[in-house]
């Protein structure tokens, strides 16, 4: 079978000639920089030259473990630096504004972790700062460079399963750890994990048009750790209310399944033609004119580490080329207006216009 092929899906490296050009400067030495950013450079020759945390503990163990060449606790130390080209955002949304701030002071293109912002008003701010001070902006949903993503979006560009319809994704996971900081945040289910769900979901729809609606609904166990609901269940329509849309997406994900054993993270995509749909390492597909069979393919790589570099990967080339990053503030807005319209929804037991939530034409 030769419809995919690991390059087709696995990150790789672009025209550029010389890398150590766009040294990076990480802002942020936590937990996701040291698990996921950095192996994933490590492992696809991206170089690093800097890197700063206002805990100095956490600088100077990630500069020491990393082999990068230079630590700070003081951003502006970081942007004195002129071999730091791209920035990479890793901290979380709340110090954001301040920091994109200093980076104002002597911009450089910044890749800022996903989302842009836990709600559309802090997301809009950060836009429209980056876009006055002069910053490239990024927003790294790395998810759509996941090996299994990329599959997917791969195959569905080939158009072998006919016209899309039906959207479906079924997430079962547990994320109930009391003491960490996501138990703690307000909607974390949707607006920091469930978020790349929903970008994907955007993603994977191959039509021009954005989501229209979204009815959705959580549930919260009475005896668990976090401060807001684990699950939720969103129908996802495009076009004009009424159920005669040619497209439709469901998303579930239970976050608190203790039974790990049947944990899952799956993608349906129907089509007239045919049918595909992933598990996060084999990709499979049954079309309606081959009654009998399945294609299976095994799939190369992981999302953990090499969708983050994927996704640098993509924003450098972006930068060197001119272009737009590949996920524009504009473009995480909508993503952004789908997490807020989810919870809004499940708030308050009613369908929510993403137009509604955008509010004002120059935000619709
Ligand atoms: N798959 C993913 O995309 C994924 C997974 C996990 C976390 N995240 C996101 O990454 C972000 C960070 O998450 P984490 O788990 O690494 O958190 P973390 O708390 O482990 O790390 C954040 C780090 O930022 C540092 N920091 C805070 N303010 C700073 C400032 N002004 N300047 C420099 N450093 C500062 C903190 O000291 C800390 O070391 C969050 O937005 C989270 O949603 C994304």
């Amino acid at each position: 079978m030769d419809f995919l092929r690991p390059e087709d899906y696995l990150p790789k490296k672009s025209h550029i000639s010389d890398w150590s050009r766009y040294g990076i400067g990480l802002i942020g030495c936590g937990s996701i920089a040291n698990t996921a950013h950095l192996p994933a450079y490590r492992k696809y020759g991206l170089p690093v030259v800097a890197c700063c945390d206002v805990s100095e503990e956490a600088a100077r163990a990630t500069a020491e473990k990393f082999g990068i060449p230079r630590w700070t606790t003081d951003v502006r130390e970081l942007l004195a630096m002129d071999e730091v080209r791209i920035i990479d955002l890793a901290i979380h949304p709340k110090p954001r504004l301040e920091v994109l701030r200093q980076i104002g002071q002597a911009p450089r293109p910044v890749l800022c972790q996903k989302p842009l912002a836990l709600d559309l008003e802090h997301a809009f701010t950060l836009a429209e700062e980056a876009a006055r001070l002069g910053i490239v902006l990024g927003v790294n949903q790395q998810a759509r460079w996941a090996p299994a993503h990329r599959a997917l979006k791969q195959v569905l560009g080939q158009q072998l399963i006919g016209e899309i319809y039906s959207i479906h994704h079924y997430m079962r996971s547990f994320q109930d750890q009391p003491g960490w900081w996501w138990t703690k945040m307000e909607n974390f289910n949707i607006v920091d994990h469930g978020v790349h769900y929903v970008d994907l979901c955007r993603y994977f729809n191959p039509y021009p048009e954005e989501w229209s609606r979204v009815h959705c609904t959580t549930a919260q166990l009475k005896e668990q750790n976090a401060i807001d609901p684990l699950i939720y269940s969103a129908n996802v329509e495009f076009g004009p209310p009424g159920g005669r849309n040619p497209l439709m997406a469901s998303l579930h994900f239970n976050n608190i399944v203790r039974a790990s054993r049947s944990h899952s993270n799956t993608w349906w995509i129907d089509g007239t033609e045919g049918s595909l749909w992933c598990t996060q390492d084999t990709l499979y597909m049954a079309l309606n004119k081959h009654k009998n069979v399945i294609h299976e393919i095994r799939l190369k790589g992981s999302w953990f580490p090499d969708a983050f570099a994927g996704s640098m990967l993509a924003f450098i080339t972006a930068i060197d080329e001119g272009g737009e990053p590949p996920v524009t503030p504009n473009d995480n807005l909508q993503t952004v207006a789908m997490t807020t319209a989810m919870v809004i929804s499940s708030r308050e037991g009613r369908t929510v216009e993403r137009t509604d939530v955008l509010k004002g034409s120059e935000r619709s």
